[in-house]
């Protein structure tokens, strides 16, 4: 497969076309950004890890039945997923209270949830990624009933499973972000990336955080933070 011409460049990725119509070839970069870009850096390593992070992800998730983007992984830095047009919807599920939701509504970090909190967000930077209701979304046509359902029931879904898999290997899913979008026959699937960039994720038995507030809130040791997470998806192993 020959990599054409550049689709978009995001704030951690790249996205080019390919031969095939129906898929892109996606390039992870090293570059962090936080609040809608207000803060920017560099982590090295972050490329790759995530690449490697979110292709086991989604394997995972194609494996327990959820159909997703992820075709192949193709080098360190780089994987083929199918082209699908990416809906202006974020849906953020969570655990635990942490980042936005627990300075809205003033609620203590870490305190968990005795059933998860599902959350829309509308992708727009101009806006800052408000958040919205499903009123919302239909007053935008954001999305159709139907794919809000289908949304909603597979955050939760996936929420179930990546919990179980994470507390398997001590670390507990606080709370994380999906993207979903439409490929040419209009069928939704779960798209982007599940990585330490978009999952806030706990060390089980010390609550050190392993993710991207480390960048966030200038924790250091990010790098080492995001490797963690792919050790204990047993990465050591496998490259
Ligand atoms: O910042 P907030 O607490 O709303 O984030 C909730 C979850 O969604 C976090 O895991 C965060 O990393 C993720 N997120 C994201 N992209 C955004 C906003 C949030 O991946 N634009």
């Amino acid at each position: 497969m020959n990599r054409g011409e550049m689709l978009y460049e995001g704030k951690a990725k790249r996205v080019y076309l390919t031969d095939d119509p129906d898929r892109v070839w996606v390039e992870y970069k090293d570059d962090a950004t936080a609040f809608n870009a207000r803060k920017k850096g560099k982590i090295t390593g972050k490329g790759q890890l995530n690449n490697q992070i979110s292709s086991f992800f989604f394997r995972y998730l194609r494996e327990k039945g959820i159909e997703n983007h992820f075709l192949e992984t193709l080098s360190d830095t780089e994987q083929i997923v199918k082209k699908v047009a990416i809906l202006p919807v974020e849906v953020v599920v969570r655990n635990r209270a942490a980042g936005s939701l627990a300075r809205r509504l003033g609620l203590e970090e870490g305190i968990s949830f005795s059933r998860p909190v599902v959350e829309f967000y509308y992708k727009d930077d101009r806006l800052d990624d408000p958040l919205i209701n499903e009123d919302h979304i239909r007053l935008l046509n954001a999305a159709t009933d139907d794919q809000l359902a289908m949304m909603r029931q597979t955050a939760l879904k996936v929420n179930r499973l990546l919990s179980k898999l994470m507390e398997e290997r001590g670390i507990t899913l606080v709370d994380f972000k999906l993207e979903f979008g439409l490929n040419r026959e209009g069928h939704l699937l779960l798209a982007d990336e599940i990585s330490p960039d978009t999952c806030r994720f706990w060390e089980a038995a010390t609550g050190q955080k392993l993710d991207k507030d480390r960048f966030r809130r200038d924790l250091g040791n990010v790098e080492n933070a995001y490797r963690e997470i792919w050790n204990r998806l047993g990465g050591e192993t496998r490259v």
